[in-house]
């Protein structure tokens, strides 16, 4: 940074800076708005500047520069800052309102730890920084909380506290710009940073803290998903809070500012090279209706932070980006009535996810060779498995993966291999944003989805060994992985239970009824399969969005695969019909095999075809 400015009670501001006016250049430099409502305010928001012993250095610069922060934009009666013109959020009591609201609402998420300001377990903090302070709140309690600590926290305009404790330094600073802090920080926090970078913006950031943050430092970054859900239908589907998420989403692609940023977050941070990324997933409710006490208060707050925030999050990004063209400000003002509505309904049960971050710093080299002790009873700790990024979404990544990759690849078709690596990212993308699978074994979800279709027949080489004469195909595909699980897994890693899971996930992965009540493992990679085949939208809860499915099928296509489908199920019913019959695989002989018969073979009739109940009433 070039010259980050300090802010703080204490010292009255320098004459210079209080009276300076921005200039015409800086005026029309601002967000690009053809609006009679656009007026530039020049704010006085700011009563007292501190400078410290850095600052003084650069004196005379940071009176001008600071002087130069004094102007606002203001846009449909929301006020923007002036730093840049292509950040969303406004900068208005309103917004730190809702800022102030999200703040009490993760503390209350956390209110059982003895910290409930950050997860990274940094003892004696010297200095930490936050990034996209808002109105400081977070840093100042921070502050307070570790009163040995220096606290940075850095914005775009000036915050609005006039009482900062002394160890506290809100700076007003572009984290896009240079860095020029001299010390390294024991903790960098972000939060709620959603729709602020672009990709390579965000790469600049996380290199930037990666640089600046002390070796064995943590980064910590806190985001939430933007999509409104229900658990239990309560959410109409043709309501325009079920669409809330979508309607933002696509402005924010349009704008190159993606606000999916907690599903991008995790593979950028360790793409910096941070180590010991975890992820801790919320459930925010929206509005009273929980019935445990804690989630009850944070569902109140939570309402309170999206009532205050609605127009804030909405105004900016639908009068520039919405769809099909920009919408008119008053087109937002009633579009946010509707919604408000639909809050106020007390039927709704709504609630939308956060992700938390924390994620150490550490040497490159110790990315790609784990140290022993992060190796446990025999396993690689699941939170510390190698991953790597393909189509957009971190998957684990250790050589057990890459070999049941080229297994796959050497047993089958194009499009089933296609379909495979679909299933496979598809499963990481689904289920890392399901809580009750957060804990499942990584590696045997990826092998199991990676190996769930070797029993198809079509692309297999001629007389291969993995295609039976007499069982169903899903049971060759699971005996092929567990022969190659005996083959390619470290004994003591692969124990019976593991490789029976991966079995499990297998072999059942075509009867939802069962799978879906199955172990987590088994649940992810049906959630794989089943979206690969029936696409987003059927898929609950939005867990899946046509963007990440789109952007999967770019990277690897689709190449007909219900023709590949069809094909293979057909080839079943004509190659080993015996084992299709109790099952859906029959169900395409029915329907296309010309002379297929399921006729007197189907379980009722080999039941009632028993007369045991005569002869042994
Ligand atoms: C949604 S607010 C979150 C505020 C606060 N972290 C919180 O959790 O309440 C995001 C903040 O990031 C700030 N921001 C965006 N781009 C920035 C940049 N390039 N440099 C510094 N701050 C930035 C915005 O001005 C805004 O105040």
């Amino acid at each position: 940074m070039s010259s980050a400015v300090p802010v703080a009670a204490g010292s009255d501001p320098p004459s210079q800076s209080s009276t300076s006016p921005s200039t015409s250049a800086e005026q029309h430099a601002l967000p690009q708005v053809e609006n009679e409502e656009r007026e530039i305010e020049v704010g006085y928001h700011i009563t007292r500047i501190y400078l410290s012993p850095r600052a003084h250095r650069k004196w005379e610069k940071v009176s001008i520069y600071f002087a130069n922060r004094r102007s606002y934009l203001v846009d449909h009666t929301s006020r923007y800052a002036t730093l840049r013109d292509d950040y969303w959020g406004p900068s208005d009591d309103q917004q730190f309102e809702t800022m102030d609201a999200g703040h009490f609402l993760y503390l209350l998420l956390e209110c059982n730890r003895a910290n409930p300001l950050f997860r990274a377990p940094v003892e004696n903090p010297q200095r930490i920084l936050d990034i996209g302070t808002g109105p400081g709140t977070w840093a100042i309690d921070v502050a307070d909380k570790f009163p040995a600590a220096l606290v940075h926290a850095v914005d775009l305009f000036p915050p609005p506290n006039e009482w900062v404790p002394p160890n506290c330094f809100l700076e007003v600073e572009d984290v896009l710009q240079d860095w020029t802090w001299g010390h390294q920080f024991d903790l960098v926090h972000m939060r709620l940073m959603l729709g602020a970078f672009t990709n390579s913006e965000w790469d600049d950031v996380y290199g930037k803290c990666f640089n600046h943050i002390k070796p064995g430092g943590w980064i910590e970054q806190i985001e939430l998903d933007v999509r409104v859900m229900s658990d239990d239908d309560s959410l109409a589907k043709d309501s325009l809070l079920a669409e809330w998420g979508n309607t933002f989403l696509g402005c924010a692609e349009r704008a190159g500012r993606s606000l999916a940023t907690q599903t991008t977050m995790k593979a950028r941070i360790e793409a910096a090279g941070f180590v010991d990324v975890q992820e801790q997933l919320y459930k925010c409710p929206i509005g009273k209706w929980p019935k445990n006490k804690v989630l009850k208060e944070a569902g109140r707050i939570n309402f309170q932070h999206w009532d205050s925030g609605l127009e804030g999050w909405a105004m900016w990004l639908l009068t520039k980006y919405g769809a099909p063209e920009p919408w008119s400000a008053d087109e937002v003002r009633i579009y946010l009535a509707h919604v408000r509505q639909e809050m106020q309904n007390p039927k709704l049960h709504v609630w939308h996810y956060t992700i938390g971050s924390p994620s150490r710093t550490s040497t490159t080299a110790e990315i790609h060779h784990p140290s022993p002790e992060r190796l446990g009873n025999g396993s690689m700790s699941q939170s510390t498995l190698p991953t790597k990024v393909l189509a957009d979404v971190t998957v684990p990544d250790t050589s057990l993966i890459s070999s049941a990759l080229s297994f796959a690849r050497e047993n089958s078709s194009d499009a089933t291999y296609n379909h495979i690596v679909r299933s496979f990212l598809l499963g990481f993308v689904i289920s890392d944003k399901i809580p009750t699978l957060a804990d499942r074994d990584r590696e045997a979800h990826a092998v199991a989805a990676i190996l769930h279709d070797l029993g198809f027949p079509v692309g297999h080489p001629p007389h291969s060994q993995i295609i039976s004469d007499e069982k169903r195909f899903e049971v060759d595909g699971a005996n092929a992985a567990r022969s190659f699980l005996h083959r390619e897994g470290k004994s003591e890693e692969w124990d019976k239970h593991r490789t029976q899971l991966v079995w499990d996930a297998i072999a059942l992965h075509t009867i939802g009824s069962v799978v879906f009540e199955k172990e987590p493992e088994c649940q992810a990679t049906s959630y794989g399969i089943w979206a690969d085949f029936q696409g987003p939208d059927r898929v609950p809860n939005g867990l899946l969005t046509h963007e990440e499915y789109k952007k999967i099928c770019d990277e690897f296509p689709r190449l007909g695969l219900m023709k590949t489908l069809k094909e293979n199920m057909c080839h079943l019913c004509v190659t080993k019909p015996g084992t299709t019959y109790d099952n859906t695989v029959g169900e395409w002989g029915d329907r296309y095999v010309d002379g297929y018969s399921r006729k007197g073979k189907l379980t009722q009739d080999l039941l009632e075809t028993c007369d045991l109940d005569e002869k042994y009433p």
